[in-house]
């Protein structure tokens, strides 16, 4: 890795650390907060590709996994990983590369509306996969979890629009 390589992934490290700082919303009908630290990931895919991005994200999560505690609310530890939120931290790890695979088909589609739609399948998957993390950490029904993640869509929806057109804008400078 070159020096420009590192300077970006340490920023993005920062970024995601950064958004961590702002206090989750919890939820009470699921121990699965709102947190706007996943649109730090979302940018670490966008603004870095598939390679860089997991990079990035895989050394936060192993700063987590070393007990520093930067996730949403002061968070980290090994626990975190065998909790109910251990799914969307897998989700996370994934998320430059299932934003490689979406945006190589997203770009081939004849309007803006459709290049949003087929970006979105990010947050379906993510959530999918949190669902799936909640219902085998807690015990709950898949279903209930599956329904329960819907909170999430519009939150996650307005946070992967904000950070296409962010990564759109700074690329234009960069
Ligand atoms: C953690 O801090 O342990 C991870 C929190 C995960 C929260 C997930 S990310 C996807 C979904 N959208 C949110 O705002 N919250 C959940």
């Amino acid at each position: 890795m070159k020096t420009k390589d590192l300077t970006q992934v340490a920023l993005t490290i920062a970024i995601i650390i950064v958004l961590g700082l702002i206090p989750a919303i919890p939820l009470g009908i699921i121990p699965v907060p709102i947190v706007l630290q996943n649109m730090g990931i979302m940018l670490a895919g966008l603004l870095l590709g598939p390679k860089k991005g997991t990079i990035s994200v895989a050394i936060f999560l192993l700063l987590v996994a070393l007990g520093i505690p930067i996730l949403t609310g002061g968070n980290g530890g090994m626990a975190v990983f065998v909790g109910p939120t251990a799914g969307y931290l897998i989700g996370w790890l994934f998320t430059p590369l299932i934003i490689f695979i979406l945006n190589n088909l997203a770009k081939k589609m004849p309007n803006k509306l459709l290049y949003y739609l087929i970006m979105w399948l990010l947050i379906l998957v993510v959530d999918l996969i949190g669902s799936i993390g909640l219902s085998v950490q807690s015990g709950m029904q898949i279903k209930i979890a599956v329904l329960s993640n819907l909170i999430f869509i519009p939150g996650d929806t307005i946070k992967l629009f904000i950070s296409i057109v962010l990564t759109q804008k700074i690329k234009k400078f960069v």
